[in-house]
């Protein structure tokens, strides 16, 4: 491990947030100083920096040049500062930021470094023509508190929806196409809804496995979306069509497939003569909507609490087209979500008779259906606000 890296995790960084620290001063100093701690804190460094470049050329943008002259000497200010040899910005990241990390974070480093040279670049080379003369200067021109108003506006980025909503979205558009409507329920949930209900009892093993962040004995953060299949079923009764998309909470370790907050997609039809034959159409159509025509599906067995028979469905790899590649390891098919027809416990929980109604259910993990749409290999880029990563979709 790197020094920096050692240095940052093992003092207290009274340092560390540096908050009110102006960037150009942050330069200066080394990351080490700076009580950085993660790669997360390195974006927010270079991001900050790249916050400043677009503040400055905007500034600059808006205020225009009286001669060209002036427009001359703005560019080389700016280009000094943020390109100077010795003292500019880019040079004093390079020697602070880059040149003292440690061989754990130079890679990042590097990368955050290049990507914001290359923006700087840019914006240099663009200046000249953004900043714009006041042609027929008067003296109403050069004051600036009355702005010319024939200047064009500067170029804002928009925002876009997030990956993550989007899929979630588009599940939600093909249930809705076939008639089921949405529900929600809180995320603070009880253990009652959580466990019992769905026929996982205190003593069960399957409590382990979901176990979670908890409030206090009687209430958690929901581990699945499935609570909510009984309070759908306690407010409506049957017949009853629903899907509830929403946050859920694991005490998993974070890593590239798992996230403490993610996201689920709960369904649950209820009526009379459900069979089983209804499941596997609908979970096939929809996945041949999700993931395309081409895709196979192909249902096993497998065992929840809350439904029995219980199943998992898998779809041919979208990655090797089913031949078999690291993705599905070498199996040709991904698993996308655990299903099975409703367990008779689970009806009468939810105030509905088992001997007149059946039902079959799902849940499928909304951040695994964008990764195999999109091929992301990193469940943590959803959460970590990288304007690179989003602006993709
Ligand atoms: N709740 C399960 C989980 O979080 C997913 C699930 C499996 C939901 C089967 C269902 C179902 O409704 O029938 O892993």
């Amino acid at each position: 491990m790197s020094a920096v890296h050692n240095k940052a995790r093992t003092s207290s960084n009274p340092e560390r947030a540096h908050t009110g620290t102006p960037i150009h001063e942050k330069v200066l100093k080394t990351l080490a100083e700076l009580g950085v701690r993660s790669v997360g804190d390195i974006q927010q460094l270079f991001y900050e920096l790249s916050q400043t470049l677009n503040d400055e050329t905007n500034s600059l943008v808006i205020k225009g040049a009286q001669s060209e002259a002036e427009r001359e000497r703005m560019c080389k200010t700016f280009r000094n500062r943020w390109l100077g040899r010795k003292s500019g910005l880019i040079a004093q990241a390079d020697e602070n930021w880059l040149k003292a990390a440690g061989t754990d974070w130079r890679r990042d480093v590097g990368r955050f470094f290049n990507d914001l040279r290359a923006l700087v670049e840019g914006k240099i080379a663009a200046l000249p023509t953004e900043i714009r003369l006041h042609v027929g200067v008067g003296s109403a021109f050069a004051d600036t508190s009355s702005p010319d108003l024939t200047l064009p506006g500067f170029r804002r980025t928009l925002g876009s929806v997030h990956p993550v909503t989007q899929v979630m979205r588009e599940i939600e558009d093909i249930f809705l196409g076939l008639g089921f409507a949405i529900e929600s329920g809180p995320e603070i949930e009880s253990v009652y809804y959580n466990f019992d209900a769905l026929n996982i009892p205190e003593s069960h093993p399957a409590r382990d496995d979901w176990d979670t962040i908890y409030v206090n004995p009687e209430t958690l953060l929901r581990t699945h979306t499935s609570p909510v299949q009984i309070r759908a079923m306690e407010k409506h009764g049957a017949p009853l069509y629903i899907i509830c998309p929403g946050k859920a909470y694991r005490h998993d370790n974070p890593d590239s497939t798992h996230a403490t907050m993610f996201h689920q997609v709960e369904g649950l039809a209820v009526d009379t003569d459900i069979t089983f034959a209804d499941l596997k159409g609908t979970l096939d159509y929809f996945a041949r909507k999700f993931f395309g025509d081409k895709i196979k599906t192909n249902f096993s067995p497998s065992f929840f609490p809350f439904t029995e028979p219980s199943g998992e469905l898998a779809i041919s790899c979208v990655f090797c087209g089913g031949k078999g590649c690291r993705v599905c390891k070498e199996s040709g098919w991904v698993e996308v979500m655990g299903c099975g027809m409703v367990h008779p416990e689970v009806l009468r929980h939810g105030g509905i008779d088992p001997e007149r109604y059946s039902g079959w259910a799902f849940g499928l993990g909304v951040e695994r259906f964008a990764m195999m749409k999109y091929d992301i290999n990193d469940i943590q880029l959803f959460q970590q606000s990288d304007i690179r990563f989003l602006e993709q979709f």
